[in-house]
């Protein structure tokens, strides 16, 4: 059965369709009709079978034109995103046609960028195909670019028209993937849903293996919290913090590693336990729920293991972490099941203990 979700406030709210056959012309067709051109943005690595649904479906509607990038993070660059403008104003788009993304973050993120900034903006639906661009990348309207200082440096807060989430894609996607998508996934459970929480204690097997029934609530459930929290907290001044749960290790792991060795997801999962492990230090949570959780994270086959990492290895990157603010650093911790905090006050040994027991 699909599901259907609004996040976005007043006139920037925006549907989220989750179903097994969201990409249809059902779906598609009563937004493309009101445009005269779309431009289709997708990479080298997502599926023929996908991009190919989405033309020509589009052709009913729209004079279609696609561009495809070549797969991987380096394509989020200021390169491509000078390409895909000039070829917006070469093929006289203007503010009243569509840009459609269909792809991983990476896609998603500079066709956002890309559609917030072409004539200070045109409309983009957002057709996510990777479990990391369904569950987090395409809802809640950030979109960036790379520069050569850093990691989406460059970006706008833009959301789509609309986000058409397609269980089925998913099926294509390496195994290692979609592990690190469901790291974000145990996330909202952690941080504020008790019921996708329950969900994935109750089900890893069915989870993993992509069970059809069980995906679909697993996304909505996932969404749900995402849109909740922006929704509340669109510009990322306050609550939308609480998202970055096991970021800040989880950065500072990826960044250690240059970016090469560990997906963003795998980080975020040692990440969590980490925050989780502070949180027992803290006080904040019992023994027996970090026991539960460390069961959480084993069902799902997470590596847990941090002892490659030095804290005084890893201590730059944390401090430098965008989470600093007024030179103090704030972690999101954990104060009870399903509940995140934020606080900057902490007894600093504690990050310390917390990388080696
Ligand atoms: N805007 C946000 O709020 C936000 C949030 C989290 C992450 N991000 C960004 O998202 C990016 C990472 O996204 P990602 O993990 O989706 O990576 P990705 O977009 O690079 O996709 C991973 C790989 O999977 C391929 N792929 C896509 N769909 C597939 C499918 N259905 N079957 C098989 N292969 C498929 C892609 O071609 C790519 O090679 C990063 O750039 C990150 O900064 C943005
Ligand atoms: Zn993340």
């Amino acid at each position: 059965m699909a599901k259907e979700i609004f996040a976005g406030k007043k006139n920037s709210k925006y549907k989220i369709i989750i179903s097994g056959s969201a990409v249809s012309k059902k779906n598609i067709g009563p937004i493309l009709k009101e445009h005269r051109k779309v431009l289709i943005i997708s990479d080298n690595g997502v599926p023929l079978d996908i991009t190919k649904k989405v033309k020509s479906i589009s052709k009913n509607f729209c004079k279609v034109f696609s561009i495809t990038l070549i797969k991987g993070e380096q394509s989020k660059s200021i390169q491509n995103f000078q390409k895909i403008l000039n070829f917006l104003a070469e093929n006289n788009f203007d503010r009243t046609d569509i840009i459609i993304a269909v792809g991983g973050g990476v896609v998603g993120d500079i066709s956002g960028y890309v559609a917030s900034s072409y004539l200070r903006g045109i409309q983009l639906i957002q057709i996510p195909t990777t479990l990391l661009a369904q569950v987090d990348s395409s809802v809640g309207g950030k979109t960036a670019i790379n520069i050569s200082a850093g990691k989406n440096l460059v970006g706008a807060f833009y959301n789509p028209k609309a986000v058409l989430i397609d269980t089925s894609v998913l099926k294509s996607l390496p195994e290692r993937e979609y592990k690190a998508g469901l790291a974000e996934v145990v996330k909202y459970g952690l941080i504020k849903n008790k019921y996708l929480f329950s969900l994935l204690i109750k089900n890893p097997q069915k989870v993993i293996l992509m069970n059809k029934n069980i995906i679909e609530d697993v996304i909505f459930e996932s969404i749900k919290t995402k849109a909740e929290i922006v929704s509340k907290d669109e510009r990322e001044n306050g609550i939308r913090a609480l998202l970055n749960f096991g970021h800040t290790f989880g950065h500072a792991i990826e960044a250690h590693g240059k970016y090469k060795k560990i997906l963003h997801g795998e980080a975020v999962a040692k990440g969590m336990f980490i925050a989780s492990k502070i949180s027992y230090l803290e006080g904040h949570i019992s023994q027996k729920y970090l026991n539960t959780i460390k069961d959480l994270l084993d069902a799902y086959k997470f590596d847990l293991s941090v002892s490659q990492y030095q804290y005084k290895d890893l201590k730059p990157f944390i401090f430098r972490d965008k989470k600093i603010r007024s030179g103090k650093l704030n972690l999101v911790l954990l104060g009870g099941p399903s509940k995140a905090i934020i606080t900057s006050s902490f007894d600093s040994n504690n990050l310390k203990k917390s990388l080696t027991f």
